[in-house]
C-alpha cells in the first residue's frame, strides 16, 4: 500500500499566516501540520509516499527532504496548476501503479492519526473508504449524506444547503478502481476535478464506498480559535523534557518541554507549554496552552492560550492572552509620548486593542 499526500495550493485561509509560507508548514505544538500527517503514515506502516507539490514546492521539500527521518522513501510529484484533488490523482497513475493507497491532504490534522482506519481498510478492503466528522459549518468542505443504516448515499462538494453536518475529512482510502473515476469527472464550478465527484461516481456505478465518522478532526478554514484549539489538543498530550537551561530563579510547573539551545531565566512557566530551541524567555510569565518556536526572545511580559512563531519578540508589553503571533515578528512597548499606538501591520493581520 502507498501514500499519497497533497502539500500543493497556496493556504488563503490563513492569512496573514500562509502569505508567505505553505499551509502545511503551520505549526502545532511547535512541529509542521504536514509532518503529523506523515508521521501517522509511517505508524500505519507505509513507506511509499508520493508528494504532490504546488508553487510552495520548494519549502515542503526543504523541511521534508527525501523522507528517510520520518522512515519514509519520498517521490516528489510536481501539479503545475492547483486543479483539484482528482487531478492529482490523474497525475500521479505514474507513481500509485496498480496498488491501493491513501490519498492525504497535508493541510488536514487528525487527532490520534490513522493507523487504525488504515487497518480497517486492510482487513474489509472496500472499493473506497471515507472519513467523516461533524463540523459547524459544512459548507467548506465535501458534505455526506447517509442513510438509515449508515451507507454513504450521496456526496456534494461545498453545497450551498449541506444535507448533513457530516464533512468529508482529507484522508481517503482506495483501490486502484478510483483511476477509473477520476478520469470519468468534469471540472466543477470552481475549475477543479473534484474527488467528491469521483467518489460520487463510484457510488453511482455500484462500487462499495464505506465511511466512519472520526472526532479530534482539524484544517485550517483560516479560523484562529480553532488553531489555538488544535494547539491545545496537542499539547494536552506533551511529556515533560527539558533540554535546554533553566536558571534557579525560573519555576516550571508540570508538562514542560524546553527544547535545546533554548534558555529561561527568572521566569515561570506553567505547562503545558513547548518553547523551541533558541528560544530566550526571561522575566516572564509563560501559561497553560502556549506554544512557543525556535528563536523567540519573550522578557518582561505574561503570555497565555497563545502561538508565537520562530524569529519573533515580545519585550515589556504586560499580558498577551489567545492570541496567534507570526514569524519575525517584534511585540514592543510604545514611547510615552505621543500616547499613540505604533503599528506596523501587514495585509490581513487582526489587532486588538484594549482602551
Ligand atoms: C477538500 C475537498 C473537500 C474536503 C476538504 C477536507 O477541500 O474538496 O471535500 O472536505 O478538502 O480538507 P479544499 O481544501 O480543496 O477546499
Amino acid at each position: 500500500m502507498k501514500a499519497l499526500v497533497l502539500s500543493g495550493g497556496a493556504g488563503t485561509r490563513l492569512r496573514p499566516i500562509t502569505h508567505t509560507s505553505a499551509k502545511q508548514l503551520v505549526p502545532v505544538a511547535n512541529k509542521a501540520v504536514l509532518f503529523y500527517g506523515l508521521e501517522s503514515l509511517a505508524e500505519a506502516g507505509i513507506t511509499e509516499v508520493g508528494v504532490v507539490v504546488g508553487e510552495t514546492a520548494a519549502e515542503i521539500q526543504e523541511a521534508v527532504g527525501d523522507g528517510s527521518k520520518f522512515g519514509l522513501r519520498i517521490t516528489y510529484i510536481p501539479q503545475e496548476r492547483p486543479l483539484g484533488l482528482a487531478h492529482a490523482v490523474l497525475i500521479s497513475r505514474p507513481f500509485l501503479g496498480d496498488d491501493d493507497f491513501v490519498m492525504y491532504l497535508g493541510d488536514n490534522f487528525v487527532v490520534g492519526g490513522i493507523a487504525g482506519l488504515v487497518e480497517e481498510f486492510r482487513t474489509h478492503r472496500p472499493d473506497a473508504q471515507i472519513m467523516l466528522t461533524r463540523v459547524a459549518d459544512p459548507r467548506a468542505f465535501g458534505v455526506a449524506e447517509l442513510d438509515a443504516a449508515g451507507r454513504v448515499v450521496r456526496l456534494e462538494e461545498k453545497p450551498r444547503r449541506p444535507r448533513s453536518d457530516l464533512a468529508l475529512v482529507g484522508v481517503y482510502l482506495f483501490t486502484p478502481l478510483i483511476h477509473e473515476a477520476v478520469r470519468a469527472v468534469q471540472p466543477s464550478w470552481r475549475g477543479e476535478l473534484e474527488i467528491t465527484h469521483a467518489l460520487q461516481h463510484l457510488l453511482d456505478s455500484g462500487a462499495d464506498v464505506r465511511s466512519s465518522v472520526i472526532h479530534g478532526y482539524w484544517k485550517d478554514t483560516g479560523n484562529v480559535a480553532d488553531m489555538l484549539e488544535v494547539n491545545r489538543t496537542v499539547l494536552e498530550g506533551v511529556e515533560r523534557r527539558i533540554d535546554g537551561q533553566v536558571d534557579e530563579t525560573s519555576e516550571l510547573v508540570g508538562r514542560v518541554v524546553v527544547e535545546e539551545g533554548a534558555r529561561i531565566t527568572g521566569s515561570r512557566i506553567v505547562g503545558p507549554v513547548v518553547v523551541g530551541s533558541g528560544t530566550v524567555i526571561e522575566d516572564s510569565y509563560v501559561g497553560p496552552f502556549t506554544s512557543i518556536s525556535e528563536n523567540c526572545r519573550i522578557s518582561d511580559s505574561e503570555l497565555e492560550f497563545s502561538i508565537v512563531l520562530r524569529d519573533s519578540s515580545i519585550a515589556g508589553v504586560g499580558r498577551i492572552e489567545n492570541s496567534l503571533i507570526g514569524r519575525h515578528v517584534e511585540v514592543t512597548t510604545a514611547p510615552p509620548v505621543p500616547s499613540a499606538h505604533r503599528l506596523v501591520l501587514g495585509d490581513h493581520s487582526k489587532v486588538q486593542i484594549r482602551t
